[in-house]
């Protein structure tokens, strides 16, 4: 097996979505299976793009400019989950980008357990959203999308403790607060498969958060400093914005990230 490091670059350089989902379970399945026979893959080290390959569409536009529809209608729930495809594509690339950009830095075998495994889940679920949008008569790629998803990785391009902070423990944190209302849509609109998908993609989102959170904690660990204090400070620096109520305080609890984390990130704000 060639190193992990240089397979994730692979998965970062290939734009469309489909083969890199396909070449980023495939490179996990590789990882597990040599883990599994008590073997430890050669990490590595690379140099990842700046930025991930992407397809040529969708067109990616500010968030202002990207059109709102209304979620009682065929079209409000595909844009819905065209916006989640977009984010579960990125979310792949997020999770290789930590291991290919971050092998300078020595870790533990169960950081890279976790990445594979949080990547290889956001393989799975960006198909299955793509699945879901397919049966709808559309695809990935149809609608625009939103630009600057990847500012967070580019913000935290040399700071690992930064990128745990922003993106698991706030980005994906967020996903937890809203996927439980955007469920609600799908059942309201007995759409059986997009429910079932969502589902999944709620259950396996808490793992990630929690891996997010248990290695800030260990970094924080080694370097002697306060958990709380570090991640207010993180965030604040790196993360341009509030954090908005009303939080999903028992999933966030579930994940690891207690309630004076996120709190005082989001002041002036009530929830
Ligand atoms: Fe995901
Ligand atoms: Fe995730």
């Amino acid at each position: 097996m060639r190193a992990l490091a240089e397979l994730a670059t692979e998965v970062l350089t290939t734009a469309d979505g489909r083969a890199k989902t396909a070449l980023s379970r495939a490179h996990a399945a590789d990882w597990f299976a040599a883990r599994s026979n008590g073997e430890l893959p050669e990490t590595g080290t690379a140099t990842p793009p700046l930025r991930p390959a992407r397809p040529e569409k969708p067109e990616l536009l500010s968030p202002r400019d990207v059109p709102r529809r209304k979620p009682g209608t065929v079209e409000g729930r595909i844009a819905i989950l065209h916006a989640v495809a977009h984010i579960e594509l990125n979310a792949v690339d997020l999770h290789w980008d930590v291991i290919a950009r971050f092998g300078h830095i020595p870790m533990p075998p169960g950081f890279y357990d976790d990445w594979v495994k949080a990547a290889d889940e956001e393989s799975k679920h960006f198909n299955l959203v793509s699945d879901c949008l397919e049966a709808m008569g559309s695809h990935y790629g149809a609608l625009p999308a939103h630009a600057g998803m990847w500012r967070a990785a580019e913000n935290t391009v040399d700071d690992l403790m930064g990128r745990l902070a922003v993106v698991p423990m706030v980005l994906e944190a967020r996903g937890l607060d809203v996927t439980p209302s955007m469920i609600k849509i799908f059942q309201n609109a007995k759409d059986d498969r997009a429910v079932a998908a969502l589902e999944t993609i709620y259950g396996e989102e808490v793992s990630h958060v929690a891996y997010g959170s248990k290695w800030f904690h260990f970094l924080c660990g080694r370097e002697d400093a306060d958990p709380k204090e570090a991640f207010h400070r993180l965030v604040r620096h790196y993360f341009h914005g509030q954090l908005k109520p009303p939080f999903n305080e028992e999933k966030r609890a579930e994940a690891g990230i207690p309630p004076d984390f996120y709190w005082p990130l989001s002041e002036g704000l009530t929830p």
